[in-house]
C-alpha cells in the first residue's frame, strides 16, 4: 500500500513540477459509472443516443457497449458524459443535410465555410466528457448522400478553386469547463476532430487520432481562445496540424502538452490566428515522425497577436521537413497588426534527420527572440534565421534512425 502510493506521489509531483503551464493539478482522468447501457442495431441511432443523454443523470456516462452505431449531430449535455467501449464504434452518418445549419450550404463549396454543425458539440457544460476505448469515426472519405464525392473529395477541390468546404468538424466544446477526452480513437474527421472556444480546463489524455495525411483541413486537438488546457500522452496522425493553439477571440493561456506522439500531419503549431495572444505553453516529451512542421509559431500582420512565455522541452524528431518554423510573415495576407514572438525556449531538442530551421520576424525592431540550450540537428540541414535574436547556440551533430523514447522522459 505503501510503495503505491508513494509512486502515485512521485508521479503527481513530476506532472505538476514539470508541466506547470496548466494551473490545474490534472491526474490520469476516471471513467464516470454508467446511466444507461446501449447495443448497435443496424439503423440510425441519433434518437436513441440523444434522448439517453438527455435522460442520463450528471455525473454519469450514455455507454455504447459493442458494435457500430450509424448517427447524426449530437450534443452532450452539461455534466453528461458518452463512453464508447473498446468494441464499439460510433459513425457519423455522411449526409450532408444533417449537419445543415439552414442554408442548405452543408456538403457544398462557398465562400464561408460555416454551413455544417459539428458532428459532436458540447456548448456551456461543466464536467462533460467522452471517454473510452472504442472509436469515433468521421467517415470523411465515405460517398455523401445524395453527391458523388466524399467531405475530404469536397475539401481538396476547395483548395483548387480557392474557396471553402462546408464540412462537419468531429467534436466542438465551447464556452465550457472541465471538459475531459480520454481514451477514445478518433477518425476519419471530414475537418478538424478537436475544437474549442472559450473553455476553461480541458483535459485530452490518452487519446488516438488517426486519419490520412492527405484528407485536407483535419486539425488534430485545436485550442482556440482555452486556458487550463492539458494534450497528455495522445498519438496523433492527420492530415493538418497535429495541435494548434489559436486565439481568435479570446487569448489561449496555459497549455501543456506532455509526453505525446506525433505521426503524419502538420505539427506542433501555434497561430496562425493568435490575434489575442497564446502565452504559457509548454510542451514537454514530444517525438514527430514524418510530419512536415515540427515546432511552428506562425502569424502575420494581418492577425498580429503576442506569443510569449513559450517552453519546447525534451523534443526529438525524424523525417521532418520544417523542424522549427517560427514565422511572422505566414500566408500571403497582411494588414496593419504586430505579430511579437518573444520569450521562447527550446531546451534537449534532437532532430535525427536534415530539416530546415527558419525564425524569421517582422523587421530588425520586430524580430523573433528565442533561446537554446541543447539542440541538436543533423549536419545536412539549412538554418535560416532572419530578424531573429537568438540566445544560445546549437550543434550540428544529431543522427540516429529512431527516436525510441527520446522525446519521452
Ligand atoms: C486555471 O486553473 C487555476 C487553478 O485551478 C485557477 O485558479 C484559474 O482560475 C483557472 N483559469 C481559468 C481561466 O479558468
Ligand atoms: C463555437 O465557437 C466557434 C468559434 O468561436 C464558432 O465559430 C461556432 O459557431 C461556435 N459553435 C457553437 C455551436 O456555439
Ligand atoms: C518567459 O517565460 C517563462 C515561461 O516559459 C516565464 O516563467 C518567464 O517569467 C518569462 N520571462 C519573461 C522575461 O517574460
Amino acid at each position: 500500500m505503501l510503495g503505491r502510493w508513494s509512486i502515485l506521489c512521485v508521479a503527481v509531483v513530476l506532472l505538476h513540477v514539470s508541466s506547470a503551464r496548466d494551473l490545474r493539478t490534472v491526474t490520469e482522468p476516471k471513467i464516470p459509472q454508467t446511466c444507461t447501457v446501449l447495443k448497435a442495431t443496424s439503423g440510425d441511432e441519433t434518437t436513441t443516443i440523444q434522448n439517453a443523454l438527455d435522460k442520463c443523470a450528471k455525473g454519469k456516462a450514455v455507454e455504447l457497449s459493442s458494435g457500430t452505431f450509424s448517427s447524426g449531430p449530437l450534443t452532450i449535455p452539461s455534466g453528461v458524459s458518452l463512453l464508447v467501449n473498446s468494441g464499439a464504434t460510433l459513425k457519423a452518418i455522411p449526409n450532408p443535410a444533417l449537419y445543415d445549419e439552414g442554408k442548405k450550404t452543408c456538403g457544398t463549396l462557398d465562400n464561408y465555410g460555416v454551413g455544417c454543425k459539428p458532428f459532436i458539440t458540447i456548448r456551456g457544460a461543466t464536467g462533460s466528457g467522452i471517454y473510452g476505448k472504442g472509436t469515433i469515426d468521421g467517415q470523411g472519405g465515405e460517398t455523401m448522400t445524395g453527391k458523388s464525392e466524399s467531405w475530404w473529395k469536397l475539401a481538396a477541390s476547395a483548395k483548387s478553386k480557392n474557396n471553402f468546404q462546408n464540412n462537419p468538424k468531429l467534436i466542438q466544446v465551447n464556452d465550457s469547463s472541465d471538459i475531459t477526452l480520454y481514451q477514445i480513437t478518433l477518425k476519419n474527421s471530414p475537418f478538424y476532430h478537436v475544437s474549442t472556444s472559450k473553455t476553461y480546463g480541458l483535459t485530452v489524455w490518452g487519446i488516438t487520432i488517426d486519419t490520412p495525411a492527405t484528407a485536407r483541413n483535419t486539425d488534430g486537438v485545436d485550442p482556440m481562445g482555452s486556458q487550463n488546457v492539458t494534450i497528455a500522452n495522445c498519438k496523433i496522425a492527420t492530415g493538418d496540424d497535429n495541435v494548434a493553439i489559436k486565439a481568435m477571440d479570446a487569448p489561449s493561456a496555459h497549455i501543456s502538452v506532455l509526453n505525446n506522439h506525433f505521426g503524419t500531419g502538420h505539427g506542433m503549431s501555434i497561430g496562425s490566428e493568435v490575434t489575442y495572444g497564446a502565452s504559457d505553453v509548454t510542451v514537454s516529451g514530444l517525438t514527430l515522425s514524418g510530419t512536415t512542421n515540427g515546432l511552428r509559431i506562425k502569424s502575420n500582420t494581418f492577425r498580429g497577436g503576442l506569443v510569449t512565455g513559450v517552453t519546447y522541452t525534451n523534443v526529438c524528431m525524424i523525417n521532418v521537413k520544417h523542424p522549427i518554423f517560427l514565422d511572422m510573415k505566414y500566408g500571403k495576407v497582411t494588414g496593419k497588426l504586430t505579430p511579437t514572438f518573444r520569450n521562447i525556449s527550446f531546451n534537449n531538442i534532437k532532430v535525427l534527420t536534415k530539416g530546415d530551421f527558419t525564425f524569421d520576424g517582422l523587421s530588425d525592431s520586430n524580430p523573433v527572440e528565442v533561446t537554446l540550450k541543447d539542440v541538436h540537428i543533423n549536419k545536412k540541414s539549412k538554418w535560416i534565421a532572419t530578424n531573429a535574436k537568438i540566445t544560445g547556440t546549437y550543434e550540428e551533430d544529431a543522427t540516429g534512425s529512431s527516436c525510441g523514447n527520446a522525446g519521452n522522459q
